[in-house]
């Protein structure tokens, strides 16, 4: 199976100027759906991950069947104004603008192995910043997967030393 033929290019979306990889055809095929997640729950197996951290929005599409096949725990990276009681947060930028990212205070325990999935690599300004708010809390990021990476935005480059799985290249 190819997964690229579940992905949707779509032009100067959100901006003028961007090429929007939407995911949704993948998620909306069975088949596909589960051959991406069977390969993230690969990697998190690997890396021995004992807990999965996504934001907002996609990045709970990606890690939370992921989460659940390997019957561990999925904590939430929201958007600023989401989550409820005390926070942490950290101002980020992406390709298409900037806002805030949030983890609850007690979130993790310190120690714990932390996957961090999201849709797609971009500039890195989103897993950058997740990556801060996860080590904040005192946890130790063991891998990032993605279902997607744009190479020419050098998004790899903001998290060097990481290590990183992609299933698609554009
Ligand atoms: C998108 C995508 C990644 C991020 C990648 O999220 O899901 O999280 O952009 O871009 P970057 O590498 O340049 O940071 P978006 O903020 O559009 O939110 P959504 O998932 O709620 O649609
Ligand atoms: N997030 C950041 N850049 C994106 C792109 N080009 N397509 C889909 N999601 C994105």
């Amino acid at each position: 199976m190819n997964l690229k033929d579940y992905i949707a290019k779509v032009d100067n979306y959100p901006e003028e100027g961007i090429i929007f990889r939407d995911i949704t055809p993948l998620m909306a095929n069975g088949e596909a759906f589960k051959e991406a997640t069977q390969q993230i729950v690969n990697y998190a197996k690997e890396l021995g991950a004992d807990v999965v951290v996504g934001p907002e929005a996609r990045g709970f599409i990606v890690g939370c069947p992921v989460a659940y096949a390997l019957e561990i725990g999925f904590v939430p990276v929201r958007k600023k104004g989401k989550l409820p009681r005390e926070i942490i947060e950290v101002d980020y930028s992406l390709e298409y603008g900037s806002n805030t990212l949030t983890m609850h205070k007690d979130a993790l325990i310190p120690g714990q192995k932390v996957l961090i999935t999201d849709d797609l690599l971009a500039t890195g300004g989103t897993i950058k910043a997740t990556i801060d708010l996860v080590e904040a809390l005192g946890g130790v990021v063991v891998g990032c997967a993605f279902l997607i990476e744009l190479e020419d935005l050098n998004g790899r480059d903001k998290i060097a030393g990481y290590d990183i799985k992609t299933l698609m290249t554009y």
